[in-house]
């Protein structure tokens, strides 16, 4: 079986066919991971450019060593040593780096759209690590294969997505692509701090926290994301903690198998307390164990591997 997707740009619109695909994949991969040797040779001779234009830890690294464990060649763009600096645009930047025969890119940048434009001006493959406050497909991916592996299932699962959703490319990614899934997915956060058009997201917002939670199989914190805000969307942390973190309180008050996921980076003691982050229930690590299964399989589908992914 092969993707009907091209590049990986968002969840918006993929099907479940595909999403079922890449996480069966990843898991295969997961397996090769558990080995003496990780490496196989599906993307032997391809080279993918990594375009971060924004920070990252997780993404980047897992990204790189995804493509490592594929045997293909990744080439790191620093944006901060780069011509970038000297005014050079988008579409220059990715004309040249094309010029030296690249086959995939992986990019994060802040603008919205990003990956699409790239898609408009390079024949490479595209896959989105973050753009703006739009998507971050491979984070929902690896979202739903770490639930997966923990509660066997996606299909009825009930999750809460709490915290910043307004500046989430996680949450957005998230509320399509477990839509997708069968999942029942509820965004909450403070009023501030929601979008205003959730229509398009298909699933339910509120600000009321004790109905997110009720019944969910998994509770998502997110960070609120001051570096993207120019003013202040609560009156203190202090007061964003009592209304909206969660804590070993909360978790009380849940079923006693609870998932608690977060994307990272944490603000401890925030959106989520240290205790909880670190208790049995939380399965933030696993996360950024399975990033890297997840990235392979999307990395060798979309660079024409099919459903024989481990040899
Ligand atoms: N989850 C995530 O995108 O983390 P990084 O920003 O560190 O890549």
């Amino acid at each position: 079986m092969n993707l009907q997707i091209q590049h990986l740009l968002g969840l918006e619109g993929v099907s479940r066919e595909d999403i079922t695909l890449i996480l069966d994949t990843a898991d295969e991969f997961y397996g090769v991971l558990q080995r003496d040797i990780k490496v196989v040779p599906t993307l032997r001779g391809k080279t993918v450019v990594n375009l971060f234009y924004e920070n990252s830890t997780r993404t980047k690294i897992s990204f790189e060593l995804a493509e490592k464990r594929l045997s293909a060649s990744p080439l790191n763009f620093s944006v901060s040593t780069s011509s970038v600096n000297k005014g050079e645009s988008l579409r220059d930047t990715i004309q040249n780096i094309e010029a030296m025969k690249i086959d995939m890119v992986v990019v994060r940048h802040p603008c919205a759209g990003a990956p699409y434009f790239l898609t408009q001006c390079t024949g490479a493959v595209i896959v989105n690590a973050g753009d703006g406050l739009h998507e971050h497909p491979t984070q929902a991916l690896l979202d739903m294969m770490t639930i997966r592996q923990k509660l066997g299932r996606l299909d009825g699962l009930k999750v809460a997505i709490i915290g910043d959703i307004f500046h989430s490319r996680v949450a957005r990614s998230n509320a399509w692509g477990m839509k997708a899934m069968g999942m029942n997915v509820t965004l909450c956060g403070p009023p501030t701090l929601l979008p205003q058009h959730t229509d398009s997201l298909g699933v339910p917002v509120t600000d009321n926290i004790d109905e997110a939670l009720d019944g969910a199989d998994v509770v998502m914190l997110l960070r609120v994301q001051l570096e993207r805000q120019s003013s202040a969307v609560f009156p203190s942390e202090h007061e964003y903690r009592e209304r909206y973190g969660f804590d070993l309180e909360r978790l009380s008050r849940m079923k006693k198998e609870v998932v608690i996921m977060h994307p990272g980076p944490i603000n401890r003691g925030v959106e989520l307390a240290s205790n909880v982050a670190d208790s049995e229930n939380s399965v933030i690590l696993d996360q950024v164990t399975n990033g890297v299964a997840v990235r392979m399989a999307a990395l060798y589908l979309l660079g024409g591997g099919g459903s024989e992914a481990v040899r």
